[in-house]
């Protein structure tokens, strides 16, 4: 741990509102609730107005330049703000937590100075303690790699924190990337692999299912490279994970995210067909489909391999929804390298993908290369993908019209007399209905589809329900 200038001490105020602002993936979003939840016991609100907070957290994201940018410009209006109360003699202490004070640690205090304190993703545990050093006028660098600790030091959310947040949760299982690909900046910022013990992940999923909720995904950077300790000291594998977890009453659905195809094992596709609970939808990133630039990007697959275990998950469970993740542009990459990955998202037929273009990360073996691809060159391929991709995600929602499926609702509609859900394969549904409801599935006939959600009838419901 480091601390920038000392400073005379500031008055002690125990408490106060807290705004955590998330960016990025979802282990922030579930970094940002146990963030919440351990300043909850300390006597913090939560707010969700920047106006009304004490304390502003940025959670925040490194993987693109783009991203680690935003924050920088967020911090700005924040130290504006923050002058603007401190004129008028009120405190408001700013945070940087997340991949962004990882990466970049006493440079976030250098280079804005209203920061107070800058917290690692693996050590947020210790803010308390951390904020108690800063109201004394420190300004504090806290980014040791922690994780163990971490699981072990974190309060539990109570039963009225776990149902504000919905019916929907998320539970880390693994934390940190040893898979070291040549754009990302991952490994550095959130570590090595460590997975959390069985007993642990149990235990934290039964108190989120006692309060409600009935959805549980399971996430990792790599959470199919899970090998969790169970009590005897044995390694679960995320398939016997998912298959203890399947047993666990009030459970409706289970998920998990992020994968890697290498960690793609067979009991895991195998248990797509076994376990009824667990949705058929799998996110799993191929970056590229061309041998030559997976290759380069150090993914050790092939785009065969990845079409090979595409095949077994359908097999597997014929109704399987894939969403991916896509860069274009990595060094090297080729007009004909381009065409292979075109190929390959038609080979596949997306659900839902995510794209990008690739933008070097400082330190990452990729933004060595002398081979850059021109920014418009990037962007062309960049369209001509995302049209892909948005074509095939309309097929597949225009596809499920007129079709029955199970719809977790989460939350009342935008309309009077709406709620909202999810179906299996994570789209967006809604339909007239109760809002007691929420919480529940229920059957639900498919009637459109509209650009980002669909619009269905209950079955079970008489006539004034239709949609
Ligand atoms: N440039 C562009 N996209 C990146 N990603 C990771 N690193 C980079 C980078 N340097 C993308 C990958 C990853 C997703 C979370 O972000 O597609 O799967
Ligand atoms: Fe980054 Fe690759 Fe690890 Fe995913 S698998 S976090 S892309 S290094």
């Amino acid at each position: 741990m480091a601390t920038l200038d000392d400073a005379p001490e500031g008055a002690p105020a125990r408490g106060g509102k807290v705004l955590v602002k998330s960016y990025g993936c979802q282990m922030n979003v579930y970094d940002a609730t146990r963030m919440a939840d351990l300043l909850g016991r300390e006597g913090y609100a939560e707010t969700a107005e920047e106006a009304d907070a004490d304390l502003v957290i940025l959670n925040t994201c490194h993987i693109r330049e783009k991203a680690a940018e935003k924050i920088y410009s967020e911090l700005g209006k924040l130290a504006l703000e923050k002058r603007a109360r401190e004129a008028q003699g009120r405190e408001m202490k700013i945070v940087v937590a997340g991949c962004v004070a990882q990466a970049e640690g006493e440079q976030v205090l250098k280079r804005q100075r209203a920061v107070d304190l800058v917290v690692g993703p693996q050590s947020y545990h210790r803010l308390p303690d951390l904020l108690q050093q800063a109201r004394h006028g420190r300004r504090l660098t806290d980014t040791e790699f922690a994780v163990e600790d971490k699981f072990d030091a974190l309060p539990q959310p109570s039963r009225a924190q776990i149902r504000a947040r919905g019916v929907s949760a998320f539970v880390t299982v693994q934390e940190g990337c040893d898979k070291f690909c040549s754009f990302c900046v991952v490994p550095y910022t959130r570590g090595a692999e460590v997975s959390r013990p069985v007993a642990d992940v149990l235990a934290e999923t039964q108190r989120l299912v006692e309060a409600g909720v009935r959805e549980i995904t399971l996430i990792g950077q790599n959470v199919n490279a899970y090998r969790g300790a169970d009590d005897e000291g044995r390694d679960w594998s995320l398939a016997r994970l998912l298959a203890e977890m399947g047993q666990i009453e009030g459970i409706d659905r289970l998920r998990y995210t992020t994968s890697h195809p290498v960690d793609m094992a067979q009991d895991l596709i195998d248990v797509h067909e076994s376990i009824e609970k667990l949705m058929p939808y799998v996110h799993l990133p191929v970056q590229s489909g061309s041998d030559r630039v997976l290759k380069a990007m150090n993914r050790k697959h092939t785009a065969a391999d990845y079409l090979d275990i595409i095949a077994r998950l359908r097999k597997a469970r014929p109704d399987m929804a894939l969403s991916s993740d896509f860069i274009v542009g990595f060094p090297g990459e080729t007009d004909e390298d381009f065409e292979d990955t075109m190929a390959l998202a038609r080979a596949v037929g997306f659900a839902s993908s995510f794209s990008f273009k690739y933008s070097p990360r400082p330190g990452t073996p990729g933004a060595e290369r002398d081979d850059q691809i021109d920014e418009e060159v990037k962007r062309a391929r960049l369209a001509a993908l995302q049209a892909l991709l948005e074509e095939q995600r309309q097929a597949f929602n225009a596809a499920t019209v007129s079709k029955t499926v199970d719809v977790l609702f989460e939350k009342p509609g935008r309309h009077e007399g709406q709620i909202a859900g999810k179906s299996p394969y994570m789209q967006a549904v809604h339909v007239s209905g109760a809002a007691d409801r929420v919480g529940r599935v229920a059957r639900v006939e498919i009637v459109a589809a509209g650009s980002n959600s669909l619009a269905g009838r209950l079955m079970d419901e008489g006539e004034e329900a239709k949609a």
